[in-house]
């Protein structure tokens, strides 16, 4: 094997690597999407050795310029990347050897591809946090002025799937905007969690050069270097903090896309979807079907299998690295793209639905909806423990039943059947919009809170 071909780490190896393990054992194509933060890592680390005397400063700037050149041709898409050279680390370090020779061999002073390589994975999910939050912010815009145009229009609000009290359909959105208030909190955690810097750990156990951790982990952005060098290079939580929280909010997203699919439906009829959100069949020509809803719902999936696979992954491993590990790049580039996509996905739905107003309202007196407010009318009116008050209304709803009528089509005298000392004033109870504004309590859905609430989550998504 001429020199030029060799792997670094040869030099005690009499045969290469079999061409079978190469191909599983590679991750180049997976991890070259890390060589922004591979070289920026590289550049720092130089710095630091030059300013520590560790190198000198001419060799320093020929392994910087070396390693600039190399980002210029990754960027043009001229750089050849290797599966023999394994993964970005040495693919760029190869390359180094050939653009300035053996000043190369310097730059691996004092860092060990284990703490070069979690380097580089916690700047790109930092990064990918980042992007994540900024499309989280579009969604919640997008969500917030669908409700704005929604506050008055009402629908039934389900348990069990069964109608069960007047809502807002405004409300009802901005259920969602704060499930998507807290994925971006818990992004926004991650990547404080994540603010601590491995460069300088070394293979497992810390270096004997006087390195300067405290100057890379600044000018790397983070806020300190991590404390114990074993962990370091053992922690992967960083990663599965990343994959939980792309899990759960693909699990938010999923919830949505199913009630898009549900209220789409011909039975339920709640809502329209524009057709750029919809796809047709190959043989029924009435069909427009919710696909990008339903691909989002499927590909949650993925999202909780790549967390899946990586608690499996750690749970065996014993300190400190394992190669184990690499798989983890590939797991959290999967989940990112997909939630990302899931997300822009879903911003295009709610800007493309309309809901079906009237159908909206007339659902919402179906089921005996204001059964509870007739129940409430008679605690607050009629001196009734609540338990009392349920019964007299269940009793309503099977004569209403029993009438094949709506509760909103009860007549005064109906209604004084089942109690003969009510006020005439009970029958606006039967009326959904007045149970929507009834309900004034912290958090409650009425006309007041969500104008309230709307407001307050304009100033803060402006
Ligand atoms: N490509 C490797 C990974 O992602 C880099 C670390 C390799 N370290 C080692 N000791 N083989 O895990």
């Amino acid at each position: 094997m001429k020199n030029k071909n060799k792997t670094v780490w040869s030099a005690r190896f009499n045969n290469a690597t079999s061409k079978i393990f190469e191909k599983i054992g590679a991750s180049i194509d997976i991890d070259k999407r890390l060589y922004k933060e591979d070289i920026l890592g590289s550049i720092v680390h130089t710095q630091m050795l030059i300013k520590q005397k560790i190198i000198s400063k001419e060799r320093g700037i020929k392994i910087i310029n070396g390693l600039k050149k190399i980002r210029n041709e990754i960027k043009k898409n001229k750089f050849k990347f290797n599966k023999k050279y394994e993964d970005i680390h040495l693919n760029i370090e190869k390359r180094l050897f050939s653009i300035i020779g053996d000043n190369a061999g310097y730059l691996h002073i004092a860092r060990s591809r284990n703490d070069q390589v979690i380097t580089d994975f916690k700047l790109w999910i930092k990064k990918a946090s980042k992007e994540t939050i900024k499309n989280l912010n579009d969604l919640i815009k997008s969500f917030l002025k669908k409700s704005e145009s929604n506050i008055q229009t009402i629908m039934p609000g389900f348990t069990h799937l069964k109608n069960a009290q007047p809502i807002s359909y405004a409300h009802y959105l901005l259920a969602y905007v704060e499930m998507f208030k807290r994925d971006k909190k818990r992004f926004t955690n991650n990547i404080n969690y994540i603010d601590e810097c491995p460069l300088g750990v070394g293979a497992l156990s810390g270096t004997s050069y006087k390195i300067d951790r405290n100057f890379t982990s600044k000018k790397l952005g983070f806020k300190k270097p991590t404390d114990n060098s074993i962990d370091t290079v053992s922690d992967r939580d960083f990663v599965l903090d990343f994959l939980s929280s792309a899990s759960i909010c693909a699990m938010h997203i999923s919830r949505f896309a199913e009630e898009l699919i549900i209220w789409n439906s011909d039975i339920f009829k709640l809502i329209t979807l524009d057709d750029r959100m919809l796809t047709g069949s190959s043989i029924m020509p009435q069909k427009k079907n919710p696909d990008p809803a339903e691909l989002i719902r499927g590909r949650a999936g993925k999202n909780f299998g790549s967390l899946q696979a990586m608690l499996t992954t750690m749970k065996g491993l014993p300190l400190s690295y394992y190669k184990d590990m690499q798989e983890d790049k590939e797991l959290v580039f999967n989940s990112y793209d997909t939630l990302l996509q899931s997300i822009i996905i879903s911003n295009e739905l709610i800007k493309s639905l309309k809901p079906n107003k009237k159908r909206m309202l007339d659902l919402s007196n179906e089921g005996y909806t204001t059964a509870t407010d007739f129940a409430d009318y008679l605690v607050q009116n009629n001196d009734l423990s609540f338990r009392e008050a349920y019964k007299i209304s269940a009793k309503l709803i099977n004569y209403a039943e029993e009438k094949k009528k709506k509760l909103n089509q009860l007549n005064f005298n109906e209604v004084k059947k089942i109690k003969n000392d009510l006020n005439k004033n009970v029958m606006k109870v039967f009326d959904v919009k007045n149970s929507v504004n009834l309900k004034t309590s912290l958090g409650g859905t009425s006309t007041k809170n969500i104008k309230k609430m709307i407001s307050k989550l304009k100033k803060e998504f402006k």
